[in-house]
């Protein structure tokens, strides 16, 4: 184990789990929030989502500097675009419809303003945006998608949020129907992980 560490800008249990399967091969200890004892409220008012990572890193760099622990931060910020609904949910993706309503709702609502629309102009991808920044203070950020199309029912137990109503064409399944591990592999954020990796390798020469 190298002895640096990266503390990830998420209190997500779920997230920090993908996370983790998808970092295990760089041999450093993957901290959560939670974990790294940072507690601060990060306000989440960017209009892109790398605006948004970065809020997101640089509030807890500082956190991280003020209790003087030294760690590379990551941060990530995702989301579904919908190309009938001009891009939305987006950057609002976790705040559609409200922030605690239920996904069974919020799909269904976007299935609703999509009836009548034909396969092709159903196209949607979820975009997964991870910014790193150095204890030096230097960031990077690399950004990934998932393409795909708005189903016409909620389909498959797996995964989470808007996955049952999306459906990959490559696979035939919507994402909710594909294994984590299948997920992890061609998923907006297992991507940008997977290129944020080679990224750290880079830095840290291993
Ligand atoms: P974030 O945690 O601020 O990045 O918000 C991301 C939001 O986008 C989530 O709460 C979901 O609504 C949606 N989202 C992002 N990635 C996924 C995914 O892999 N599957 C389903 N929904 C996702």
């Amino acid at each position: 184990m190298n002895d640096t560490k990266i503390v990830f800008a998420t209190g997500n249990v779920g997230k920090m789990r993908e996370i983790r399967m998808i970092m295990a091969d760089l041999g450093i200890e993957v901290l959560s929030m939670k974990e790294a004892q940072i507690q601060t409220e990060i306000v989440e008012d960017g209009t892109s989502f790398e605006e948004n990572a970065m809020i997101k890193a640089e509030t807890i760099a500082k956190e991280l500097a003020r209790c003087g622990q030294k760690a590379i931060v990551l941060a990530d910020d995702s989301g579904l675009e919908v190309d009938f609904l001009n891009k939305e949910p987006g950057v609002y993706s976790a705040r559609y419809m409200g922030e605690d309503t239920s996904y069974t709702i919020k799909n269904a609502n976007i299935l609703e303003r999509l009836a009548g629309v034909p396969d092709e102009k159903r196209t949607a991808r979820f975009v997964c945006v991870i910014v790193a920044v150095f204890m030096d203070g230097r960031s990077y950020s690399c950004r990934a998608a998932i393409e795909g199309q708005i189903g016409y029912e909620e389909k498959g137990e797996n995964g989470f949020g808007y996955d049952p109503i999306f459906y990959v064409p490559e696979y035939g399944r919507y994402l909710a129907e594909l294994t984590n591990e299948e997920k992890n592999r061609i998923s907006h954020r297992g991507k940008a992980l997977e290129a944020m990796k080679e990224v750290i390798r880079k830095e840290l020469g291993l």
